[in-house]
């Protein structure tokens, strides 16, 4: 089940090249091209021909070229040429879905054209400001439904057992730490802080911790796919806790997850550093970190979804540090049940 009627991201503005890229969104094949003067479209992934992936074919004067028999479709979906014809049937045209380029991500509508309204997309200033935040992004398939991803970023009780080796630290401290939760217009989020702890060793790598530090978590789910990360961390009882994050070690990520199918996701996200932002090594090296520590994430969702599609979901059992990710649950499955009964009157 999907949440049809919201903006999901499809691509990262430069993985769309001069080459047509395939992607499956909400269980549909899509193609995004951008035509010659560089916009962006997103339409079906099938001629209207013949069935053929249009993913196969190339950008031409005019819009995406079909590699069968080289009917050509705009942004629209609608062929506008047909090789050794004049007349256009009517009904030669694919599906084409809203895509909007913005905050180097191509978000898409996978549901009614009429309600995809572009001021419901998820505001990401930071990446468009490189003098303040340096940025590293990358996407990761992952096989995992996508909300697995989300319950994982909404439970960090994992980092300390999953991330011992990058950015986890004691698992007692995770467990222990002082959290707030909140509910949001579009979603929940929440504050952790580790005041006072060792620093992780991602952490000590790139900012040179000596001593222990006070540590923040701030993530913000935003319905139905993104999570908004702020964390950091100064010497122990140097002000952050009080307010004083300046000069600290501090970056933001951006976590995207678009469902492929029920059963695999694609993985988007980016690292904006708030230190040595001008230090490509540091940016580097950062993006790199994450990387590693993702895969960690995905190693799990990857295994746990094994044992769910085999067993299902009724045995399971909740514990405490489940009360956010429930609670963002509750908030998704509201939104699901919405939808439906709209699309059902
Ligand atoms: S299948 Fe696309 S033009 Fe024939
Ligand atoms: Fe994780």
């Amino acid at each position: 089940m999907f949440i049809r009627n919201a903006w999901y991201i499809a691509a990262w503005d430069d993985e769309l090249t001069d080459k047509p890229l395939a992607r499956r969104i909400l269980n549909e094949p899509v193609v995004l091209f951008r035509d010659k003067s560089g916009n962006a479209s997103a339409i079906a992934d099938r001629c209207c021909h013949r069935g053929t992936p249009l993913s196969l074919g190339e950008v031409v004067e005019g819009g995406l070229q079909c590699g069968y028999h080289g009917m050509v479709f705009d942004g629209a979906g609608k062929c506008v040429h047909i090789p050794g014809q004049d007349k256009i049937p009517d009904r030669a045209f694919v599906p084409a879905y809203p895509l909007v380029e913005r905050d180097r991500f191509l978000w898409i509508w996978m549901g009614e054209a009429a309600k995809a309204d572009p001021a419901r997309i998820v505001d990401v200033p930071w990446h468009r400001d490189a003098a303040r935040w340096g940025h590293r992004h990358a996407v990761m398939p992952i096989k995992g439904h996508y909300m697995l991803m989300i319950d994982n970023l909404m439970d960090l009780t994992h980092l300390g057992y999953v991330h011992k080796r990058t950015v986890g630290g004691n698992p007692s401290q995770h467990v222990d730490a002082k959290m707030e939760t909140s509910r949001t217009q579009n979603g929940v989020r929440f504050t952790r802080w580790m005041l006072n702890s060792p620093p992780p060793p991602t952490y000590k790598a790139a900012y040179g911790f000596k001593g222990t530090v006070d540590r923040w978590q701030e993530f913000e789910w935003v319905a139905p796919s993104s999570v908004l990360q702020w964390t950091g961390a100064k010497d122990a009882g140097q002000g952050a806790y009080e307010g004083n994050r300046e000069d600290g070690f501090e970056f933001k990520i951006f976590h995207g997850l678009t469902p492929e199918t029920e059963t695999s996701c694609l993985y988007f996200w980016a690292a904006s550093i708030g230190f040595k932002q001008h230090d490509a090594k540091a940016n580097d090296d950062f993006a790199e970190a994450l990387r590693v520590t993702f895969i960690e994430d995905k190693d799990i969702v990857e295994e746990q979804q094994r044992r769910l599609s085999e067993f299902g979901e009724d045995w399971l059992v909740n514990i405490v540090s489940d009360g956010t990710r429930m609670q963002m649950r509750r908030v998704f499955n509201d939104l699901l049940a919405d939808e439906q009964k709209l699309a059902a009157e």
